[in-house]
């Protein structure tokens, strides 16, 4: 079986997007992928948190991995922090990476943009990191949304650089767009992505924690237009598409069939069919979660991932100790 390989950072509080465009497609490829799934708590650093914030954020992630189907029979969830190769790795794709390549990554100019108080030197090499989480582990597959596109092609760069030095030694992977979720835009301003790490858009973001009540009143004041008919069209209907888009990934019906159904809806009614569908996903979803936490099982699936998880990972690393001349 072909290996998939993705990780999510607990940088905020979860979102549908995260749901819907990651986690949701997680659980899906678990059918046909071997997967390893983590919590890139790592990659939390170049951003501050207070501690407890960060211990909760990873254990709500685990939580919503399990509770949204990955299963560990199919997936190995672990903590890239319990896996200390990745660190290791990590410096050595550094000592491989040009300057003029990480000056190029765009999450790096607008996260420097964004928390320009706090312009650490990990904000910058993010990308090596993010390299050596993926070779670790083989995969053939990096399913990621496109604002991950660059540092999956860095990844690629680099696993062939690499291999062509000193011998085959990483499989070049691929990125793998996560399509069926697309990208859930916020809902106060649809022009811009629902985003966890982003504290003024509380209102257009809906958390997976959130109660029905706040769900339907998020989605009942989300922005719209003034053109009054039903159309799936990005450019002069964001607000509209997007809840269009939100729908049909939750239904995973097409987008066209979910617009015909709709065609003939005023916009408060429409927002109350879509309101039903995300209360009741999450309401179920949530129920799960409590369940997880509730019995301790973030603690034995994690256990359970870092065996896995620090075989291979151990396997790969000698690998490429041996091809660096590290030890005698
Ligand atoms: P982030 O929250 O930006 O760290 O992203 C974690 C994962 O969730 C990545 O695979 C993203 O592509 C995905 N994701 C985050 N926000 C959205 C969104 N608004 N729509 C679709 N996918 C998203
Ligand atoms: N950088 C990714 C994000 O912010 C998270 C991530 C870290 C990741 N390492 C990875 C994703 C390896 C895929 C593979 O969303």
């Amino acid at each position: 079986m072909e290996r998939a390989l993705s990780g999510i950072t607990p940088s905020g509080k979860l979102t549908l997007g995260n749901y819907l465009g990651a986690i949701k497609e997680f659980v899906k490829m678990q059918d046909e992928f071997e997967m390893y799934i983590f919590v890139s708590n790592l990659h939390s650093l170049t951003i501050e948190q207070e501690r407890n914030s960060r211990k909760k954020n990873t254990r709500d992630l685990v939580a919503f991995y399990l509770a949204s189907g990955l299963d560990l029979s199919k997936t190995t969830i672990f903590l890239q922090s319990d896996v200390l190769m990745h660190a290791q790795l990590g410096w050595i794709m550094q000592c491989h990476t040009y300057m003029g390549e990480l000056s190029r990554m765009t999450q790096f100019k607008d996260k420097a943009q964004k928390h320009s108080d706090n312009i650490n030197v990990g904000l910058f090499t993010y990308p090596p990191l993010m390299v050596a989480d993926i070779l670790l582990y083989d995969p053939k597959y990096v399913p990621v949304g496109e604002d991950q596109r660059q540092h999956v092609e860095l990844t690629r760069d680099l696993a062939q650089r690499f291999n062509k030095k000193y011998g085959d030694t990483f499989v070049v992977p691929e990125l793998h767009l996560t399509k069926s979720g697309a990208k859930i835009m916020s809902l106060a301003n649809p022009t811009k992505k629902m985003s966890k790490s982003d504290d003024e858009s509380e209102k257009g973001c809906i958390y997976l924690l959130d109660d029905a009540k706040t769900i339907t009143k998020k989605i009942k004041s989300a922005t719209t237009d003034s053109i009054g008919k039903i159309n799936y069209d990005e450019v002069n209907q964001p607000g509209i598409s997007n809840l269009l888009t939100i729908y049909a990934a939750i239904t995973q019906e097409d987008i066209k069939s979910v617009t015909n159904k709709f065609k003939d809806y005023n916009y408060g009614d429409f927002k109350e069919e879509v309101a039903k569908v995300v209360v009741k996903e999450l309401s179920q979803l949530q129920e799960r979660y409590h369940h997880i936490i509730d019995n301790n099982e973030v603690e034995k699936a994690l256990e359970l991932g870092k065996e896995k998880a620090l075989k291979v990972a151990y396997k790969k690393l000698m690998k490429v100790h041996k091809k660096l001349g590290l030890g005698i």
